[in-house]
């Protein structure tokens, strides 16, 4: 099996090559990325000396290059996105670009070479929930998006449902919710914070802290990807989710708890705009069709491990956390 991974040099891509690399003796990985602030190369930089990896820089977006690689492989799977909220609030026209156009060109190249397709999405697309809301999301609920980037993911899908419908497109589709581990970049929330508390600077909690998110680790939202692509009905949307919700305070006061810090110790800054207020999964379609279950069930070993990641990598993060807290201060957050 030959795989295109696209955005494989983002947090979730280059988790989930490692995994393949290490666990598919007989798969070899085209990596497509562009590199944006959000990229880094040296994630995969060990892996580069394999014969099973290759980098690709480049842009989704570039149809013949895609088109390319696309009919060199068996299947691709699409991580690449612009990917932050706060970005897209700040300027929303790369959202257009990458999550759209990207996606279309991808799209239209497998539909060319008719090579399976997995869509990576997040769960953002349904919009939020209420705090005591009993439901949580599931595969029918509407879609709702709040900002530039859950409206960007959310019109990547529908492209993808209708390329799917309209061409037979062999596709697959995923809606992941938050992700924590090592490799993510210092502008999300959870290594803001311990790459903060590293620096000496206060953990900052957008408005209250009351928002929930649903915590996952990545590697359980790779290996769900994994199972889709083995085992996933074509055509298909599955949620990934782990039962995981946690307000931003909870998380906030864990990392200052794992840090050793009086768990107390942060402070608020202004909220952002339009702010979610909660996001809950309810992933049993994908639990009982194809049998995924997470492997990482306490919350606190998985942080606890990520803290650990970034203080043993600050090679890894240190340029990218100058120039994300220059961009913040503009926000005044
Ligand atoms: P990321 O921002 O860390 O990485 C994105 C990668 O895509 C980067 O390496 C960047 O260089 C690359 N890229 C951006 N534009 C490109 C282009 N035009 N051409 C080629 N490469 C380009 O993102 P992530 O957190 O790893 O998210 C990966 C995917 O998972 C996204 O589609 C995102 O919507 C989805 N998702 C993320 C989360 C989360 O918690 N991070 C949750 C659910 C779903
Ligand atoms: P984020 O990691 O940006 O992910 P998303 O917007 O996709 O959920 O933010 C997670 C939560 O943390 C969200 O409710 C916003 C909040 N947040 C803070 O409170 N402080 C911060 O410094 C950041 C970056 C986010």
């Amino acid at each position: 099996m030959k795989i295109l991974v696209t955005g494989g040099a983002g947090f979730i891509g280059c988790n989930f090559v490692k995994l393949v690399l290490a666990e598919k003796p007989d798969w070899s990985v085209i990596n497509l990325d562009l590199l944006t602030y959000a990229g880094n190369r040296e994630s995969l930089r060990a892996e580069e000396s394999t014969s099973r990896y290759r980098f690709v820089h480049g842009n989704i977006c570039d149809a013949a290059l895609v088109d390319s690689l696309v009919a060199e492989v068996d299947a691709v799977i699409h991580f690449a996105a612009e990917s932050h909220n706060d970005n897209s609030l700040h300027d929303p026209s790369p959202f257009l670009q990458t999550n759209l156009i990207g996606t279309y060109t991808l799209l239209e190249a497998v539909r060319k070479h008719n090579k399976r397709y997995h869509h990576i999405s997040t769960d953002e697309v349904y919009g939020d929930l209420e705090l005591d809301d009993p439901d949580r999301f599931h595969e029918t609920t509407p879609y709702n998006p709040s900002s530039p980037y859950s409206s960007t993911k959310a019109g990547s899908d529908m492209l993808v449902r209708a390329w799917v419908r309209s061409f037979k497109v062999q596709a697959t589709i995923s809606n992941c919710s938050n992700n924590y581990g090592s490799y993510q970049h210092v502008e999300k929330f959870i290594p803001r914070q311990i790459t903060n508390l590293i620096d000496g600077i206060k953990p900052k909690l957008y408005g209250k802290g009351e928002n929930v998110r649903d915590w996952i680790h990545v590697e359980d939202h790779n290996r769900a990807v994994l199972e889709i692509l083995a085992k996933g009905r074509i055509g298909e949307t599955y949620l990934i989710g782990a039962d995981g919700e946690k307000n931003n305070k909870e998380v906030i006061e864990l990392i200052l708890e794992l840090m050793g810090h009086d768990p107390k110790d942060y402070e608020h800054v202004s909220d952002r705009p339009g702010h979610d207020m909660r996001y809950a999964i309810d992933a049993s379609k994908l639990r009982t069709e194809l049998g995924w279950k997470p492997r990482y069930t306490a919350f606190r070993d998985g942080l606890k491990a990520t803290v650990e990641w970034y203080q043993a990598n600050q090679a890894w993060w240190r340029a990218a956390k100058e120039a994300t807290e220059k961009k913040y201060a503009k926000l005044g957050r």
